[in-house]
């Protein structure tokens, strides 16, 4: 193996999990910084930041992780000013998206830590993220074709939760198509964009074809209202997915397109006939993994009430068995949530439960960081919730057998489809379920989150996206001057 990496890093002895665990990573005292990437700049990263804000980690505050420069509005124009599509044929196009997804995997170790450090991502999460991130360059790569017409320039816009694998699904599925790409990514994590943008420029991504702007609202929004944009690719809130929306009907060419991924109010049935064990293991996956900061995640979850208290006993065992704690540790599963403002929302959401007398179960969680403890409140029904809790908190309704079509009509009335569960045994059950419920995904006798690339195609309907979904065959058609078809599979 080399004994410095690229960027200078002595990986003399390449840190194993086990050691990244035990905190003997060189990335583990890092740090590194971010700046607008403009191709009118090419020496970019070397720029001296003027102004930097300091990018610290949500476990252990303390820690400073990176210093990031925001774009100027003159940077935007600049980027703009700048975009280029990509000319290269289109074998050469996949060609260089497969050799930025090996140089992500090349630098495994040093992406793991980004993403441990500055988004709080648990060491699983960070290497599926990773994973997924590599999945979505090859298999945009594979179903780029030489008939794909570029449309033109593509604003990207992503959210903190899975700030590599987001951010690097929107950006491989346009530049596949040959766009130009402005990347603009979530205020909370411009570190791993930053590395993600040189791994895909040292790959051979043209800078002209690939700009990166990091801030926050007011550079995407300056983004998505110039006229020039030709599409826009948006993952997160709903909310501002609607801001957005109305600013290109604004400002932008009419038919402008805006792909919209947003959030969600997801549930899950159990039925009297589930195995509670598995059904157990689900809900916990579903409800606390990431720390409940996943648009899948489990938020309200619907028991039939025959199984209510033994299903709620063995809930709240295995509540009790999560380790909540420093993202490092091989051992924790349950991080921080990414700031203090998500931590404020949702610890006053839990108090006004707790206040109510409303709490089931909650368990302890280090009092130093963003750590949110995880908990389980009591509620009538998903109609009770009127906005999504981005954290590991999770909403326990009953329903009495003669019940299910209302709990289904009150789950579709919140007007969100994101992802849905369900266990049971009863097959007939299964078929009419699934056709009723409205939700992007589905999913049965597991849990609700982690769809793969190229084989479950991962997106919402109503509140919770536009379409076409992530990592399936309509989406990179999408980014293109021939519209794909809208169903998707
Ligand atoms: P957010 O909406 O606050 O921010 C997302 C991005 O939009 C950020 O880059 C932000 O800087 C930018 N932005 C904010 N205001 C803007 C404006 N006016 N114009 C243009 N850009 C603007 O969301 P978040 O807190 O970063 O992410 C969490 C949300 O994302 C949750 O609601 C979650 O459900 C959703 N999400 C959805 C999916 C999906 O695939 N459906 C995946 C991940 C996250
Ligand atoms: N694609 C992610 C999941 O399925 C959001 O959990």
């Amino acid at each position: 193996p080399e004994r410095v990496n690229s960027e200078g890093w002595d990986l003399t002895h390449a840190p194993t999990l086990a050691d990244i665990s035990k905190g003997r990573s060189p990335f583990q005292t890092a740090e590194w910084t971010a700046a607008p990437v403009l191709s009118s700049w090419p020496e970019n990263s070397r720029r001296r930041l003027q102004d930097p804000i300091l990018i610290t980690n949500p476990a252990k505050p303390g820690d400073t992780v990176g210093q990031v420069q925001n774009a100027s509005s003159e940077d935007t124009t600049a980027a703009i000013d700048n975009a280029a599509l990509w000319a290269a044929d289109v074998k050469t196009r996949a060609a260089i998206l497969n050799a930025a997804a090996d140089a992500y995997e090349a630098h495994a170790h040093e992406l793991f830590a980004i993403l441990t450090r500055e988004a709080g991502k648990c060491m699983p999460d960070a290497i599926a993220e990773l994973r997924e991130a590599v999945d979505f360059l090859r298999y945009y790569a594979a179903r780029a074709n030489a008939d794909h017409r570029a449309r033109g320039i593509w604003t990207c816009i992503s959210p903190w939760n899975f700030p590599l694998a987001i951010f690097t699904g929107q950006i491989a599925a346009a530049l596949a198509a040959g766009n130009a790409v402005i990347a603009k990514p979530a205020e909370q994590t411009p570190l791993i964009a930053t590395r993600a943008v040189a791994l895909l420029h040292q790959a051979g991504v043209p800078a002209s074809a690939l700009q990166l702007l990091p801030g926050g609202g007011a550079v995407g929004a300056s983004l998505t209202a110039d006229s020039r944009i030709n599409g826009v690719a948006f993952t997160g809130s709903t909310a501002t997915a609607l801001k957005i929306r109305a600013s290109m009907a604004v400002h932008c060419v009419p038919g402008t397109p805006l792909i919209a991924e947003t959030g969600g109010l997801n549930a899950m049935i159990v039925d009297s006939t589930a195995l509670p064990e598995h059904a157990v293991r689900d809900i916990i996956n579903g409800a606390f993994r990431s720390a409940g900061q996943r648009c899948s995640a489990l938020r309200c979850l619907y028991v039939q009430e025959d199984i209510a208290d033994n299903l709620l006993i063995m809930l709240k065992g295995a509540m009790d068995e999560l380790h909540v704690g420093d993202p490092w540790h091989l051992s924790t599963d349950v991080g921080p949530v990414i700031d203090q403002q998500a931590h404020n929302g949702i610890a006053d959401h839990i108090e006004t439960t707790r206040n109510k007398g409303r709490i089931i179960h909650q368990i302890a969680a280090p009092a130093a960081g963003h750590f949110i403890r995880p908990t389980a409140i009591r509620v009538s029904g998903i109609e009770e919730m009127t906005k999504e809790i981005f954290g590991p908190v999770l909403h326990v309704a009953t329903f009495k057998a003669s019940a299910l079509d209302d709990v289904i009509t009150s789950i579709n009335a919140t007007g969100y489809g994101l992802t849905f569960g369900l266990h049971t045994r009863i097959d007939d059950r299964v078929q009419t379920i699934v056709e009723k419920v409205q939700a992007g995904n589905i999913y049965v006798n597991r849990d609700q989150i982690g769809a793969v690339v190229g084989s479950q195609p991962f997106g919402g309907e109503g509140l919770s996206g536009t379409g076409p979904k992530a990592g399936g065959p309509h989406y990179l058609p999408r980014f293109t001057a021939q519209p794909a078809p809208q169903t998707d599979c």
